[in-house]
């Protein structure tokens, strides 16, 4: 088909938007909201320009794995182009059921075959789709990242440590405030323990309060983690916010090994009642927390929890010293008696944006329950944890890097 002058001169300006999209990560268009659902492309009045809407993030580490997640304006065709030190360049894009995945905006490219510790240096492409026909596919603009490091998880380390933040209830500033607490020490990964939003909007939101502050501070070289709080299951986006996110095992619950620690993440969910009205009878999360506890039985009597040195559960709702709300009382039901049977070594949440350090409370939890604060200044706190084949320390602070708590195992 043949082009008309005022289409050409429309994909050169778009073509120029782009490289300008390349260098300006940092500054999103609202053209987000609007640039169509993340799986198939909706139908927008203008077309966005092709650009990306956030650096890439790391997700899923993995044994031998990670997954490399961006989101871009406009549906096109994504791909990675990472190599180790002194070995050639490898490209990986994503195939579902035999299609690659393309006319999309929202990525996720699993890099496989890593070897666990290698350092990896890489870039991310997007190349827009400007027509897609059944039979004819006309591609327009390649963008492309610039290159990023990242060392591949080693679950055999001998040792690990990670970093948590909770509680930043729509502050994108202190993502990179607390970050920079963490010091000179490596971490292997970022822990988001809830509430990282007050309510879910849109994509926009996330864009804004989450990815650009993670991007522009650690998540293109470091791996973050995420459970839910109470505040993510609000508002009308609630429902999409996962798409965004990938733990290992691909769940909202999970858990991992790392070094001597082995991990369980639980998703607590609500704090009120299923029926109360401001749910509108459109939460289910006592089933949701049941279920839980039959996976957590499981879980505990793994070999790969047996044999770990360190028992970490972390969640976002403390199930006791955080009063006695329904979402409380029913974590406490459900997982304190589990947690006390198979003496797990330390808990570690959020949600009550009062911090501290709640040594063991003999037959009613055995094991310290560690509540990171939030949301507003004086109260927020970084939580450390770094453990090795002797001990496993950890370590809150403040907000202005005074240390307010510590807890060894
Ligand atoms: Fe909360």
């Amino acid at each position: 088909m043949k082009k008309t002058n005022s289409e050409l001169s429309r994909r050169t300006f778009l073509g120029n938007l782009s490289k300008a999209g390349i260098l300006g990560v940092a500054g999103l268009s609202p053209v987000a909201a609007q640039a169509g659902s993340l799986l198939t492309p909706s139908s927008p009045q203008e077309p966005a320009a092709h650009a990306f809407l956030c650096k890439p993030y790391l997700q899923h580490p993995a044994p031998d794995t990670i997954t490399v997640t961006w989101l871009t304006t406009r549906p096109c065709y994504s791909w990675v182009e990472y190599s180790a030190e002194g070995q050639p360049a490898r490209k990986a894009h994503s195939v579902t059921n035999g299609l690659v995945d393309a006319n999309n905006r929202l990525h996720k490219i699993q890099l496989t075959h890593l070897e666990p510790g290698k350092k990896y240096s890489y870039k991310i492409f997007s190349k827009d789709i400007a027509e897609f026909q059944p039979y004819k596919l006309t591609y327009g603009s390649t963008i492309e990242s610039e290159t990023y490091t990242f060392t591949a998880p080693d679950p055999k380390a001998k040792e690990v440590s990670w970093v948590i933040i909770n509680d930043i209830h729509d502050r994108p500033e202190s993502i990179p405030h607390l970050m920079g607490l963490s010091g000179q020490a490596p971490y292997d990964f970022v822990f988001f323990n809830g509430d990282v939003f007050d309510y879910q909007s849109d994509e926009q939101q996330i864009i804004n309060h989450m990815l650009t502050p993670c991007g522009n501070t650690f998540a293109p070289q470091t791996p973050f983690m995420y459970v839910r709080g109470n505040h993510e299951t609000r508002g009308k986006y609630a429902r999409e916010w996962h798409q965004y996110f990938d733990n290992p095992g691909h769940a909202n619950y999970f858990s991992f090994t790392w070094g001597p620690v082995h991990a369980i993440v639980l998703d607590t969910g609500e704090d009120k009642e299923d029926n109360h009205p401001v749910y509108a009878g459109i939460v289910d999360f006592d089933a949701y927390r049941a279920q839980q506890a039959a996976w957590l039985e499981k879980e505990l009597q793994s070999p790969a929890y047996k044999k770990a040195r360190y028992k970490v559960v972390m969640m976002h709702i403390p199930h006791y010293h955080g009063g006695e709300w329904h979402g409380t009382v029913h974590c406490r039901e459900m997982f304190g008696g589990l947690f006390n049977k198979h003496k797990i070594d330390i808990l570690i949440c959020g949600h009550t944006h009062t911090y501290g350090v709640h040594p063991p409370e003999p037959g009613t939890h055995n094991y310290p329950i560690i509540i990171g604060g939030g949301p507003k200044d004086g109260n927020r706190t970084l939580i450390k944890v770094k453990a090795d084949q002797k001990q496993l320390i950890l370590t809150m602070l403040k907000d202005d890097g005074t240390k307010v708590g510590e807890y060894k195992v």
